[in-house]
């Protein structure tokens, strides 16, 4: 049977620089699944620097987090001739789309929309008003969102669990459009959860965070690199002790970047005692390098000839717009009766 085309959507918000937390729990998996779509598919990957600027107002700092996502990307193996690849806020029509879907969203939606609600938990618990700090643009974000998607016909969005309750009010704004106007004005969207990513800890244990300060950079020098792992958190046990690998931080850091071959290495050096901490930092190390060195020059290639994936960007944008025109247009004919 032959494969109906659908397209496929991911968007990336630039919101701090990358650790090795987000590569291999959201970088690495979007392209290899970027790289792996069928032939007759359209995959689009997008940098959500609108969404960005609902949290950063610091204007060079949206701007050098913008390049470094977009340099990242790239660096990292995704391919512009195979992914439609561009920032948001060169597509106007997203913008008129959202003022359009504002219309059909009962503010409901967006009182129990995930970010708004944490953000609402995070004032509750330091006993400061609900809505302190937050405007609007978080709280509409999911609009803004189902833009992103519905612009596009989009049928498969693949996103982390927390993403999956904005593709779902996406589709629950798409479906009461058509079933207002009795017809199918917006293609109804789907999340595919992503198998969950394992979440990595950073060097003091905790989920490796840019809010924490216990991160490993992406695209950090060897020297960073080492500083970093140097620094991951050891308990004072002996070198011959018999230790649980699940008990040890550094083994946990190492099952979520390391090849099957060094981790049962460490593995065994750690049940049967005998091998040193710093030895496994070592071997840690010289993984993140032999994994990371070729990226980052790509990376530190792109980021000081930026004209050139500004053109990338720039044609991928071009196209995005000959696709949602049409999307928009219909929309519009549809509500004013054009
Ligand atoms: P941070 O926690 O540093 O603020 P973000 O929340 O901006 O990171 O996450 C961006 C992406 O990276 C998300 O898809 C998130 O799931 C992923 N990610 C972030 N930290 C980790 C981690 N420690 N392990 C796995 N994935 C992570
Ligand atoms: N909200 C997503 C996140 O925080 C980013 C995003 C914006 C997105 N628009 C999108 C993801 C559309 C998928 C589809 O990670």
């Amino acid at each position: 049977m032959e494969h109906q085309s659908q397209t496929i959507l991911t968007g990336v918000k630039p919101t701090g620089t990358l650790h090795i937390g987000n590569y291999v729990g959201a970088v690495k998996p979007a392209i290899e699944f970027a790289n792996n779509v069928n032939e007759n598919d359209n995959h689009i990957m997008f940098v959500a620097d609108y969404h960005a600027v609902n949290a950063i107002k610091n204007a060079p700092l949206l701007n050098q987090l913008t390049k470094e996502i977009a340099c990242a990307y790239l660096a990292c193996g995704l391919n512009p001739e195979k992914s439609l690849f561009y920032k948001q806020s060169d597509i106007p029509e997203l913008f008129e789309l959202t003022t359009i879907l504002m219309a059909y969203t009962p503010k409901g939606f967006m009182n129990k929309a995930h970010a708004y609600k944490a953000a609402v938990d995070k004032n509750t618990a330091r006993n400061e008003p609900a809505d302190a700090g937050i405007n609007m643009g978080l709280y509409t974000y999911p609009v803004l969102m189902a833009a992103d998607i519905l612009a596009y016909d989009t049928d498969i969005v693949p996103v982390g669990k927390d993403q999956v309750q904005h593709v779902e009010i996406a589709a629950d704004i798409a479906g009461s459009i058509n079933a207002l106007y009795e017809q199918n004005v917006l293609k109804i969207p789907k999340a595919s959860l992503s198998e969950t990513a394992q979440i990595l800890p950073g060097t003091d244990g905790q989920k490796m965070s840019k809010s924490y300060n216990n991160v490993i950079p992406l695209f950090g020098t060897d020297a960073e690199l080492k500083k970093a792992v140097m620094g991951i958190k050891t308990d004072c046990q002996d070198i011959n002790d018999k230790k649980n690998p699940d008990d040890i931080l550094l083994y946990h850091i190492a099952k979520g970047i390391a090849p099957d071959c060094v981790v049962q290495e460490i593995e065994a050096g750690l049940k049967n005692g005998g091998m040193g901490y710093g030895t496994i930092k070592k071997m840690l190390l010289q993984v993140l390098i032999d994994e990371l060195a070729e990226k980052r020059e790509k990376y530190m290639y792109y980021m000081s000839h930026f004209d050139e994936v500004e053109h990338m960007l720039a044609r991928g944008a071009t196209k995005a717009r000959q696709l949602a025109t049409p999307v928009l247009n219909r929309v519009k004919d549809v509500i004013f009766n054009r």
